[in-house]
């Protein structure tokens, strides 16, 4: 468990999924199944992965209970989870007002319920930037940039704009929705106006943090993948693409137990009893298997010096 000060995690699932009706009419966009585990699985992971142990995850008030009852409050996993409502979804940054409480005055990673990311040494990139000071966001080129939050550099990789879907993109770097932000940005959002669409935008507070000069931006490299799960399309290929990678390699991807296990938060044995109930869909199966695998098979070198392996499930 983080001390005082440790960073603090939010994942916001809220939304009306309305991309996705009749699906989501009646059960939460981010509970929905990427092939063999809930959405919420992905980002939880990715924010385990960067080293955060608190995490407040903002649902709808008609969701709330289903989180509930599929994570709990966490500890069987090793974390420590809070659940907060957000009755409409007036905009990203909002998340920040809503768990003002939760991060007091901690630093924060924000992620969003429906981003995918996955690659190798991902954990170890992403946990470098927890607790700065200012904000730190990452890039991923696209082909079409205008769908979403969009920084620009100049020639010495400085960032000189980020703006919110821009109909005449400056950049094909999007901006990945995982935010890293000092305890000032609570501060920040509670200053912002509501923009033209009536939401409080998180672009807004990141251009506040670069007007600053606090604001830095890492590039993730092209062996890493960033899916997001916003469109029926878009759920089926980050669906396919988790089935084609965890087929030929044999390692899940966003596996919350796994990922749990290999930061240390749960025990060989808290890791059996999380996999018996799971055994008849198989996913308990990976998950005893885990506990079986010679070392050289855990996929890290370091593990046969006593420590587990950072490779990004
Ligand atoms: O995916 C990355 C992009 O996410 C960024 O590049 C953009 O800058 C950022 O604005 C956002 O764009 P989207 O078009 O994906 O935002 P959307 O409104 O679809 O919200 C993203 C997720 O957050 C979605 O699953 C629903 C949830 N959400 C959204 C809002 C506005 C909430 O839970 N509450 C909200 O108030």
């Amino acid at each position: 468990m983080q001390t005082r000060n440790g960073v603090k995690g939010i994942v916001l699932a809220g939304g009306t999924g309305s991309r996705l009706w009749p699906v989501t009419t009646a059960v939460s966009k981010q509970l929905m199944p990427i092939f063999d585990k809930p959405m919420i699985y992905y980002p939880l992971s990715t924010l385990v992965m960067a080293g955060v142990r608190e995490i407040l995850i903002i649902t709808t008030p008609r969701d709330r209970q289903q989180f509930e009852r599929l994570l709990g409050d966490g500890s069987r996993f090793g974390l420590r989870l809070d659940y907060a409502s957000q009755p409409t979804p007036a905009g990203i940054a909002e998340a920040l007002l809503l768990g003002e409480t939760f991060i007091d005055d901690s630093p924060v990673a924000l992620i969003l319920g429906d981003n995918i990311f996955h690659g190798v040494g991902l954990g170890r990139q992403l946990s470098r930037h927890r607790g700065r000071d200012g904000a730190h966001l990452f890039a991923y080129p696209v082909g079409n940039p205008e769908a979403y939050g969009v920084v620009e550099f100049d020639a010495t990789g400085r960032v000189i704009s980020i703006e919110e879907k821009p109909a005449a993109p400056r950049s094909r770097y999007a901006v990945p929705g995982l935010y890293f932000y000092d305890h000032k940005v609570v501060d920040i959002v509670r200053d912002l106006k509501p923009s033209d669409r009536g939401e409080l935008e998180i672009t807004a507070v990141n251009a506040a943090y670069l007007a600053a000069g606090e604001l830095t931006v890492t590039v993730l490299d092209r062996g890493t993948a960033w899916l997001d799960t916003g469109t029926f399309t878009s759920m089926v290929q980050a669906s396919e693409y988790v089935r084609v990678m965890e087929e030929r390699q044999g390692l899940k991807i966003g596996c919350l137990e796994e990922a749990a296990w290999r930061a240390g938060l749960i025990d060989d044995q808290q890791l059996a009893a999380l996999a018996d109930p799971l055994v008849p869909s198989g996913y308990g199966i990976y998950l005893r298997n885990l506990l079986e695998w010679t070392p050289a098979h855990r996929g890290d070198v370091r593990v046969l010096t006593g420590q587990r392996a950072d490779i990004d499930h």
